[in-house]
């Protein structure tokens, strides 16, 4: 029977087949929109989860150091007590375990240096700590409150400054023979 029905396979036969390639086709292209479609979809729901911690951006930002995007400023700057309070937080959040009592450096990169890998101004520091970096600085956005932020952000500026609350003190260090 088969045989015999693909030996008339002029016309009708033929039709079939190519509107069920059609069909085919048709559905292919259904399937890839639905695809596309869920894709959209799953978008869209991400877009829609938990705001941003900050707007700032991660890391450091090709082109142009000075960018277009605002930098928000310390709304504690020339604050005081804030100050005191941040040199506190950074010994409570224990960011001295892994940059140093002083900030001046451990497991994590010294605080008082000039250079400032991700950017030393106000904004940049506070991207870094909510948002945290690539290697090794944990992200603090969802666990502190940006007010406290903004206090650590205020101390880590005032390193190195006459402003620095309780500054390191010079260790007296032992007489060494000199090497030979
Ligand atoms: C687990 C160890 C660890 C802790 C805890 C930690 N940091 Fe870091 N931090 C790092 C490391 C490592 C880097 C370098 C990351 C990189 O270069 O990508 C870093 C980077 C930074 C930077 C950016 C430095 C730069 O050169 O741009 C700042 C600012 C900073 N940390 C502040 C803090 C503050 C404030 C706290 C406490 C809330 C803290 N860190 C807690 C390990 C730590």
């Amino acid at each position: 029977m088969a045989a015999n029905q693909s030996n008339h396979a002029s016309g009708t036969g033929q039709a079939m087949r190519k509107s069920r390639r059609a069909a085919g086709m048709i559905g292919a292209a259904a399937l890839f929109l639905l695809a596309a479609g869920c894709h959209k979809k799953h978008v869209h729901a991400a877009s829609m989860g938990a705001p941003p911690v900050s707007t700032i951006p991660v890391g450091p930002v090709p082109g142009s150091p000075h960018n277009s995007w605002p930098m928000p400023a310390n709304p504690y700057q020339g604050n005081a007590m804030a100050l005191m309070q941040g040199r506190q937080l950074f010994v409570q959040f224990n960011c001295s375990g892994c940059h140093g009592g002083h900030g001046g450096g451990g497991m994590g990169p010294s605080l008082r240096r000039r250079y400032f890998r991700y950017g030393h101004s106000s904004a940049h520091i506070y991207s870094s700590i909510s948002e945290g970096r690539g290697l090794g600085m944990p992200a603090w956005g969802t666990k502190v409150p940006q007010n406290d932020i903004w206090k650590l952000v205020l101390y880590i500026k005032s390193l190195r400054t006459p402003q620095e609350p309780d500054p390191p003190r010079m260790p007296k260090q032992p007489l060494i023979a000199p090497a030979k």
